[in-house]
């Protein structure tokens, strides 16, 4: 037996936060990959070294060689700009995806049985991009959208309930952008519905803060976008990934008819185990919800065209 293998491509905040949250739990090895290669290098040794605080024995290389990267099970691809304020997530696409084909292209050929988790956005279409790009199953490239979108969703119920996180059941599906949904159809208190427990407009104006959530913290901070929770919701997507907890999470995934949508990476309900998206489940959502899914549907299928009259693809 050996010990599970991480790339995290993108040593920035979010890189960083993935990679120092792994190697403090100690079950894989990291490796950090950066075109600024010293940076990489820099906050490998840092986290290394923070390992002996720890007890941990993670081993921790960083640079912007991709051989260091060789054998390794799972890479994470956080490359690219965040937005500023005032940009939407598909802003993003002409720079991000020349800078995530590249990536793609450079780690695959040492990690060519590996599976891709995508973070950079807009992530559904470099998610996509990633896929074409790689030729890889499409069980093996998961996109990540709907975990961050879904605790934001829990985060603004909690702030209206005063109960744990633990007690709220809560999902959002859809494209990871303004257009996202919240299945205020199938979420629960302590088991009690949603609408038992607030007023329409208190649902509303959950909806529309979780909408927001990301543009929020964008906003505040000005020159970068969030970092702890999108970070922590990419280990959670590896841990149930490498312990094959088959936990369903919302992960961007190929659809190939699924909830009606074909052709398109989007947010669905996915089960995450040792072989990448196990099933795409389908749950009983409202004839309503899926007419708001149609407006993500289109909205992610428009970027995704953007990358053939960019000549990405
Ligand atoms: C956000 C970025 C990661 O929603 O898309 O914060």
């Amino acid at each position: 037996m050996r010990k599970v293998k991480i790339t995290v491509v993108g040593a920035g905040n979010v890189g960083s936060v993935i990679a120092n949250t792994i190697a403090l739990r100690g079950y894989a090895d990291i490796c950090l990959i950066d075109v600024v290669g010293e940076m990489a290098k820099g906050k490998s040794l840092d986290i290394s070294q923070e390992c002996g605080i720890l007890g941990s024995d993670s081993r921790v290389v960083g640079g912007d060689d991709y051989r260091l990267s060789e054998g390794s099970d799972i890479f994470v691809i956080t490359a690219g700009i965040a937005r500023k304020p005032g940009m939407k997530r598909e802003d993003l696409i002409e720079t991000n995806a020349k800078i995530v084909k590249e990536v793609t292209q450079n780690v695959l050929p040492y990690s060519p049985n590996a599976i891709a988790i995508v973070v950079t956005n807009p992530v559904d279409t470099m998610s996509y991009l990633v896929y074409k790009v790689s030729k890889m199953n499409k069980n093996n490239v998961i996109g990540m959208g709907g975990v961050l979108d879904t605790a934001r969703f829990k985060y603004y119920i909690k702030q209206k309930v005063n109960c744990s996180f633990s007690s709220i059941n809560a999902l959002v599906l859809g494209g990871h952008g303004d257009e996202m949904v919240p299945i205020v159809s199938l979420s629960t208190v302590g088991g009690k519905h949603l609408r038992e427990v607030l007023s329409e407009k208190e649902i509303q104006e959950i909806v529309d803060k979780t909408r927001n959530g990301g543009a929020e913290i964008v906003n505040l901070l000005k020159t970068s976008s969030a970092y702890y929770a999108p970070g922590m919701s990419v280990v959670k997507m590896i841990e149930s990934i490498i312990f094959d907890k088959k936990e369903i999470l919302p992960c961007s995934v190929l659809c190939e008819g699924e909830y009606g949508i074909d052709g398109i990476f989007f947010g669905l309900p996915v089960k995450l185990g040792i072989n990448g998206v196990e099933e795409i489940v389908e749950i009983p959502i409202s004839e309503y919800e899926r007419e708001l899914l149609k407006k993500s549907v289109e909205s992610v299928r428009n970027s995704h065209k953007l990358l053939e009259d960019l000549r990405i693809i």
